[in-house]
């Protein structure tokens, strides 16, 4: 696991990896190893997907190559540039918006991007890895300068490494790192036999 932990306070047991998954913005200078970096893609390879259609491509760059890095870094939004431009590697994940196999409407392509993206984010995990994902990214300047293809769309950036010190980040930044970590109760989203109503198999009491 990561150096800094913030385990989620589930309310019933879950696995791990899941507790143990957390976005940090404050990341060691420390590289990510090449093998690394290679199963956290393979781990994403393997997500599912409607039609088997893979929807998803990732663009990455690390701290040693400046000029690449620099390339994905001018795609995000200021606010995440402050934090994500210590990271060892960031990215934009990319979805394919038409079905392979008869060029129609991927609805699920954003889904199933961030599917694989949770695949990774996982295996990151149990590598000792933190991911933080981004909507703010800038998708317009993204296509320009990687020529991202027209029935292709930037979905979501991200930063990833080994998690450093909260004291390492600017107020009011520190303040969220080490700040709680929230969700709403299942019963507000798990329903049963009418919209609104909690599925009592889930909602506890
Ligand atoms: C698709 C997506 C977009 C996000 N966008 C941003 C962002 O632009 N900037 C940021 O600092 N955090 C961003 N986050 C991080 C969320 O704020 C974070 O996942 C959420 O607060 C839950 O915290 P946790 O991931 O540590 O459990 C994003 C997360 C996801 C999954």
């Amino acid at each position: 696991m990561a150096e800094h932990h913030k385990p989620a306070p589930a309310a019933v047991p879950v696995h791990d990896l899941i507790r143990h998954r957390w976005s940090p913005r404050a990341f060691e200078a420390r590289a990510v190893e090449p093998e690394k970096l290679r199963s956290l893609f393979e781990a994403a390879r393997w997500a599912s997907s409607s039609y088997n259609a893979q929807p998803w491509a990732f663009i990455i760059a690390t701290k040693d190559d400046p000029a690449g890095f620099k390339k994905v870094l001018d795609s995000f939004v200021e606010f995440n540039q402050a934090w994500a431009k210590n990271a060892p590697v960031i990215g934009l994940s990319v979805a394919a918006l038409k079905m392979p196999h008869d060029g129609s409407q991927n609805r699920h392509a954003f889904h199933d991007v961030g599917q694989a993206s949770t695949t990774l984010a996982l295996q990151a995990t149990a590598l000792g890895l933190q991911i933080h994902q981004m909507a703010g990214i800038l998708p317009d300047k993204a296509r320009e300068i990687f020529h991202i293809p027209a029935d292709h769309e930037a979905v979501a950036g991200f930063a990833l490494g080994y998690t450093g010190d909260p004291e390492s980040l600017p107020e009011p930044l520190k303040q969220r790192e080490l700040g709680p970590r929230e969700r709403k109760a299942v019963s507000s989203f798990v329903f049963e036999g009418k919209w609104g109503t909690p599925a009592p198999a889930v909602a506890g009491k």
